[in-house]
């Protein structure tokens, strides 16, 4: 793979970051992800103006500007010849020796690189996914986009252990996400509930994109905390991200959610998401 590096183009062994780079030792670091199907990027305008409130929310500079930044993502497609995928982008607030007092002045250091992978044929569609809830033992300024995601990996990787394939957390009895996606239900009586904006959740690119197009799947919606109770008892439920668009669960906690499989409406917004963004 080709990446880039502060200004540079190189081949994946040869980009180097320093030691004494905050975001190596103290996850000082914003980033994104952007889906890319046909060498098309989706959803690209929300995700630059959550890259811009993310930084600006911890006081890092935007490392280049908004038509240098669209150029640049243009061409790491183009240089890697990606069809399907994601581009992954991240701006730390740069290197100096190791201090939690820092300079205002660093220079960020600012990578992309892209991973290709079928995003549309995705096998976890067809059987849904299922997952295990777990208390949200994470930082409270979740609406910023950081790089400190040791809480959410070790809580995926309990999952697994657990035989799921995600988990949901739960905080004061409401559910906020999942590890890396947004979760919502559908309701028996037909309605898309969401949990509200706020702290305790990423504000999901897809998530508003989604809702944006419930309409279309006949659905209304509301934005609420609701249970894992609320979940269980719901007819359908399914996340949302960059990466999985719209994806089925069908279980929390080994209890299934409707008839247990991919629901009707879930498959339709997938459908109506994929042909609104290609
Ligand atoms: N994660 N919630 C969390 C905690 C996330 O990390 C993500 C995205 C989302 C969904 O946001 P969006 O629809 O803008 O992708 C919600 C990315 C995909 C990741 O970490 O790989």
């Amino acid at each position: 793979r080709i990446v880039y590096l502060n200004g540079q183009w190189l081949p994946e062994d040869e980009a180097k970051v320093s030691i004494f780079d905050r975001g190596y030792t103290f996850a000082d670091a914003i980033y994104e992800v952007t889906a890319v199907i046909g060498g098309k990027l989706l959803d690209y305008p929300g995700h630059v103006t959550r890259l811009k409130r993310s930084l600006e929310a911890i006081g890092i500079p935007m490392p280049v500007g908004e038509n240098e930044l669209l150029d640049l993502h243009h061409e790491i497609v183009a240089k890697n010849g990606v069809d399907e995928g994601l581009i992954y982008l991240q701006v730390s607030r740069g290197a100096e020796d190791r201090n939690f007092l820092y300079s205002e002045d660093l220079k960020p250091t600012f990578s992309m690189f892209t991973q290709a992978f079928p995003v549309l044929a995705n096998p976890k569609v067809e059987s849904g996914i299922t997952v295990v809830s777990m208390p949200d033992g994470r930082w409270v300024n979740r609406q910023i986009k950081t790089v400190q995601l040791l809480y959410s990996s070790l809580a995926k990787m309990e999952a697994k252990k657990q035989g799921a394939d995600d988990v949901i957390f739960v905080e004061d009895g409401f559910i906020t996400e999942a590890s890396s996606a947004n979760f919502h239900i559908i309701t028996r009586a037909g309605v898309l509930v969401t949990r509200h904006l706020s702290n305790a959740l990423l504000h999901g690119i897809t998530r508003g994109s989604v809702l944006g197009l419930a309409g279309k799947a006949d659905l209304q919606f509301e934005e609420r905390a609701f249970s894992v109770e609320e979940a269980l008892d719901a007819a359908e439920a399914f996340v949302t991200s960059a990466t999985n668009f719209v994806m089925p669960v069908v279980s929390i906690d080994g209890k299934a959610i409707g008839s247990g499989r991919p629901g009707a409406s879930t498959l339709k917004l997938r459908e109506i998401y994929i042909a609104d963004k290609l």
